[in-house]
């Protein structure tokens, strides 16, 4: 049985993470700015309150574990606004980078002192941060704040790497959620058990690599 950090857990792809967890036996730790009632139907513990682009996020998620170790920690809190060159709403594209650039940094940062050898990191990013993968331009803030957590991931993964910790770097396919406004290829149950799987099968020799849930290697 593994400990399990999931972020964004209380709706979309981060609340079918949590079912798909709890429900293989793991012990999950769903963290949330608002719990909802399909998270608290699950069953597991809640930390909610915690909103990833406030600096304040580590002196609240370490008061509630204390030095409780995490096999898991995914970041899977994320945003999504348009912007086009036509509109540049510089408030909401740096509320993406805060959300989505420097909140799984914030909370992997936090915990590390929870984090042992043979802990595992993943980062929900999106292949619309995928420099080579972009083929039609515009969604600023989103695009960018993802490329930027590509980056981030790939950092960590080198300087997780002393320790035994592993890093990766996922886009959950195109999911009907909230996000995308129930538009998408397939639902978050699909996403989640590709992105458990991936997860699973990380290894320190596959640490700091992009993958789609689905198996698939992207392109930065
Ligand atoms: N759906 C897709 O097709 C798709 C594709 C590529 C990547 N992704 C990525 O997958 C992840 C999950 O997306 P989703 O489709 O499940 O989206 P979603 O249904 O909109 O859920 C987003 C989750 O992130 C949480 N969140 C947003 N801002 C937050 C903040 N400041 N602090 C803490 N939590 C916050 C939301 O909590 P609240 O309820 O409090 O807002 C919610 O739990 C995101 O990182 C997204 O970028 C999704």
């Amino acid at each position: 049985m593994a400990s399990v950090l999931v972020t964004g857990a209380n709706r979309g792809i981060g609340l079918e993470l949590v079912r798909q967890l709890k429900s293989r036996g793991d012990e999950v730790i769903a963290v949330c700015r608002q719990q909802s009632q399909a998270l608290d139907r699950i069953g597991v513990e809640v930390i909610d309150g915690v909103d990833v682009s406030d600096d304040r996020v580590g002196g609240i998620l370490s008061e509630v574990l204390g030095r409780r170790s995490l096999d898991i920690v995914i970041n899977n809190a994320g945003v999504l606004t348009q912007e086009s060159l036509e509109d540049l709403d510089w408030e909401r594209i740096r509320r993406q980078f805060e959300v989505n650039a420097l909140g799984p940094i914030r909370v992997t940062s936090a915990l590390l002192p929870n984090l042992v050898t043979g802990s595992k990191v993943a980062i929900v990013t999106s292949r619309m941060g995928s420099i080579e993968d972009n083929t039609s331009g515009s969604r600023y803030g989103y695009r960018m704040s993802k490329a930027a957590v590509n980056m981030a991931g790939r950092s960590l993964a080198h300087d997780l790497k002393a320790r035994g910790i592993a890093v990766v770097i996922l886009h959950p396919g195109y999911v009907r959620t909230e996000m995308t406004d129930g538009q998408g290829l397939i639902d978050p149950p699909e996403s989640a058990t590709g992105l458990i799987a991936r997860i699973d099968e990380l290894t320190m020799t596959t640490t700091g690599t992009f993958r789609h849930s689905n198996g698939e290697a992207l392109p930065w």
